[in-house]
């Protein structure tokens, strides 16, 4: 089997890391920096750390602090107009995964005429965006190594997916202080969301070694860093090793992809505007359960770097410890026991099962998954 690899992002982790900033910007010859940020980042003082630095190293900036917590069209359409104004020739995204999408969405635009929707979908953008720079202050997405975004057409009620290389942000800062302020049900959240990608991508049918490796150290790290990085924000080094594991995460399932969780998490989101993080986690122990069969030895692995004792069982019951593990996991941050504690109702299972299926998201997972499937999944996800 042959297998691709290519992460473009240049990463300054570390605690402090963020002092580089500014030399790392200037580096790039950028003048003016154009800041993509939300209204809780910007009314938290976080945006003081970023932009004292910018400051000591002589660059201006502006700030935009428009982005909705999904970001939609809007947003977008008005960022780009306030870039073009300002003069500003670097994009600075800090915030979750909203405003790193936006500010690569912004980015497009920029260098490319035309409209948002003409670059939906996989490799659409004719003209490289304007570089990003992402400075991440949840950890979950991995939007800072990723190259994707995801904005909302309200107008078309649709979820716009653009995705090309291009969108990999040239630079990030892993800096534990910048999550200092996340509250317990969003680390908790964020946390499992970091875990649903490195298991499905470490047991995706398109996993590889340099995948595996990642997504093997995330699934350790996030087990042992999780817990107490909701149980205290002000854990450094907790937070430290969540954003390394978030990261990592990503870069596994940039290329190994994510599969039957995600397709039906996206469903339950849509339907029950359920947070992303949360709608994995309730997912995931179902979706292990089912999966097992596919890959035994992958799930003991899990078990195993989730610091379960597996020896002496049976490869069956190896591998269900690595559903034990996350169920356990899942109830120690205070994750919901079943969709029916969110509002879930039965009559939604079946559509919600459809439009997973028809993603096409699951195409990767260890065991193919129908929609009879996903519908006995989805139901015993309830309680
Ligand atoms: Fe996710």
């Amino acid at each position: 089997m042959i297998s691709e690899f290519q992460v473009r992002t240049k990463l300054i982790y570390g605690f402090n890391s963020l002092d580089q900033l500014g030399a790392e910007i200037n580096k790039l010859g950028a003048q003016k920096v154009f800041l993509v940020t939300d209204t809780v980042i910007s009314s938290i003082g976080l945006l003081n750390l970023v932009g004292d630095r910018l400051k000591e190293a002589g660059l201006q900036y502006i700030v935009f602090d428009g982005v909705e917590p999904d970001p939609v069209l809007e947003n977008i359409i008005e960022a780009k107009q306030k870039f073009d104004e300002s003069g500003c020739d670097t994009i600075l995204a800090v915030g979750g995964g909203s405003c790193m999408d936006a500010a690569k969405a912004v980015a497009i635009l920029v260098t490319n005429e035309g409209e948002l929707v003409q670059f939906e979908g996989a490799d659409k953008i004719p003209n490289p965006p304007r570089p990003v720079i992402a400075i991440p202050t949840t950890a979950g997405t991995g939007s800072e190594v990723t190259g994707s975004c995801v904005v909302i057409d309200r107008e078309r009620k649709a979820k716009m997916s653009i995705r090309s290389a291009y969108l990999q942000p040239v630079l990030a800062f892993l800096d534990p202080r910048l999550l200092a302020t996340v509250p317990p049900s969003v680390a908790a959240a964020t946390g499992m969301d970091t875990l649903t990608h490195a298991i499905e991508a470490y047991v995706s049918t398109g996993s590889a070694l340099v995948t595996d490796s990642l997504a093997l150290s995330a699934i350790e790290l996030t087990a042992r860093n999780l817990p107490a990085f909701v149980a205290n924000n002000k854990n450094l080094e907790a937070a430290y090793n969540m954003q390394v594991a978030c990261t990592m995460a990503a870069m596994a399932f940039q290329w190994a992809r994510v599969a039957t969780v995600h397709a039906m998490a996206h469903s339950l989101g849509g339907y029950h505007r359920i947070p992303h993080g949360v709608a994995n986690a309730v997912l995931l122990p179902r979706v292990m359960e089912f999966s097992l069969i596919g890959n035994l030895e992958k799930f003991k692995n899990i078990a195993v770097a989730m610091g379960y004792d597996v020896e002496g069982l049976t490869p069956y019951e190896a591998a269900y410890q690595s559903v034990v593990a996350v169920t356990n996991l899942s109830k120690c941050i205070g994750i919901p026991g079943g969709m029916n504690e969110l509002g879930v109702t039965e009559d939604t299972l079946e559509p919600m099962s459809v439009d997973a299926e028809r993603s096409g998201i699951c195409a990767k997972n260890p065991r193919i998954t129908s929609v009879k499937d996903m519908v006995n999944i989805f139901r015993a996800s309830m309680y």
